[in-house]
């Protein structure tokens, strides 16, 4: 993912500083992915900094409590509605994959469901799709090579917010459903925010059957308030995952939650999860500091106000220079549709997103110093995001930038 696929080729980068990278040319650019969503405070934050070289300091230990560990569990319990016990880990796609084993372990089922398109990191159980992305009910087969079909079998695929599907699908495989896994947010699509009242349902239906409802905050976590969708929606899941911001471009993620469940995993309970880099010390140490950082006051109002702002003037300008294209974002991340106007409410929607549109589109900002990453050329596009380092000068010159490339797209 790191091959930018309409570029042809990776940005080489030399170095990153606030909201630049610069290659390795010494050309600056803005950039726009931001560690993919890790770098929420911006690229090299001397607390973040500081943080690690403490670490550093202590001699680089991993596989070892501290008192750091303790206290950053402690503060996720304070600001994460649905944690009341933290398992620390390295990356998103492991603790999306524990919690499935807890899940399992609790209820005795063996199936889950997942939403179209969203996406839980690249382990065995999210390596599926639907055969006709379009059909409801085509087939579900794996969708990378070395993952067998047989565990297909244990997947559930509904089209998110289609209320009438969900329903469909518990009324039907209720019973036999250990999880429901969701994005809160839909950012690996763009970003399609969950229907009013859609959310509720998840969590109504998953208290009455007995099923854990687990929300993948990896990308959402920190985007758009301290305590994440969970916080700011009111609904609480039973289990949750974090990563990406937590600690702002060091590798650090965990599953928390319900204390029953949690006390499942290993030492307390048989579901097994160790790792020998799980809560490194210069992650953890970094993510008290990002934490610092995060909960200053009216830290999320300036994210939320930007968005409102920035998203509003990119969309004016695609407006104003006729290109067909859609600006969706919450919080500090956002998508553009290009070829799509109407408003995106579902995975489905996006698949028509005008891909050699968005290429012309990036490969011009990229010629003039603006960085938007892609992560592939099919189907819908990804997501793209802001930092908190990101000036009012920043997005003016984005904001030009873009302009002078919207013009150039339709004139081609
Ligand atoms: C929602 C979500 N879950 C899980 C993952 C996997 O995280 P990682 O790349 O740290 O394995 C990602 C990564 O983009 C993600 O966006």
């Amino acid at each position: 993912m790191r091959l930018n696929p309409y570029l042809g080729r990776p940005l080489y980068v030399d170095r990153g500083e606030g909201p630049y990278l610069y290659g390795l040319d010494g050309k600056r650019y803005i950039d726009f992915n931001m560690s993919n969503g890790a770098a929420l405070l911006g690229h090299d934050h001397p607390a973040v900094k500081e943080a690690v070289l403490h670490g550093v300091a202590l001699g680089i230990i991993c596989a070892a409590e501290t008192p750091f560990h303790e206290r950053l569990a402690a503060r996720l319990v304070e600001i994460i509605p649905a944690a009341e016990r933290v398992r620390f880990s390295s990356v998103g796609s492991e603790v999306t994959l524990v919690a499935l084993r807890i899940a399992r372990h609790a209820t005795g089922c063996t199936k889950y469901l997942k939403f179209d398109g969203h996406f839980h990191g690249l382990t065995e159980p999210w390596l599926y799709r639907r055969d006709d992305p379009l059909h409801e009910t085509s087939a579900i087969v794996p969708s990378s090579g070395g993952v067998p079909a047989s565990g297909a079998g244990d997947l559930v695929i509904v089209p998110w917010n289609d209320v009438a599907a969900f329903e469909r699908a518990i009324a039907g495989h209720g019973d036999e459903l250990a999880a429901v896994f969701c994005e809160p947010i839909h950012y690996n699509a763009g970003c399609i925010p969950a229907e009013p009242g859609f959310l509720e349902l998840l969590r109504g239906r998953c208290t009455e059957r007995g099923i854990v409802f687990v929300m993948d905050e990896v990308l959402s976590g920190f985007r758009t308030h301290l305590g994440g969708v969970q916080a700011q929606s009111g609904v609480t899941p039973d289990l949750t995952t974090h990563a990406k911001a937590l600690a702002n471009g060091l590798p650090l993620a965990s599953v928390s939650g319900r204390e029953d469940l949690m006390l499942n995993l290993a030492p307390t309970g048989p579901v097994v999860h160790s790792g020998t880099y799980s809560g490194h010390l210069l992650s953890v140490l970094a993510a008290l500091a990002t934490l610092e950082e995060l909960s200053q006051p009216g830290v999320f109002d300036r994210i939320n106000a930007t968005a409102e702002t920035f998203y509003r003037d990119l969309q004016a300008v695609f407006d104003r220079a006729g290109v067909p294209a859609r600006v969706q974002g919450m919080g500090a991340r956002f998508g553009i549709y290009f070829g799509i106007t109407e408003r995106v409410r579902t995975w489905s929607d996006a698949l028509g997103h005008d891909h050699d549109l968005n290429r012309r589109f990036t490969a011009g900002c990229f010629d003039r110093g603006v960085y938007f990453h892609a992560y592939t050329r099919q189907g819908p596009p990804g997501h793209s995001g802001f930092s908190l380092a990101h000036s009012d000068a920043d997005f003016a010159e984005t904001l030009s930038v873009v302009e002078t490339v919207a013009r150039g797209l339709l004139a081609a």
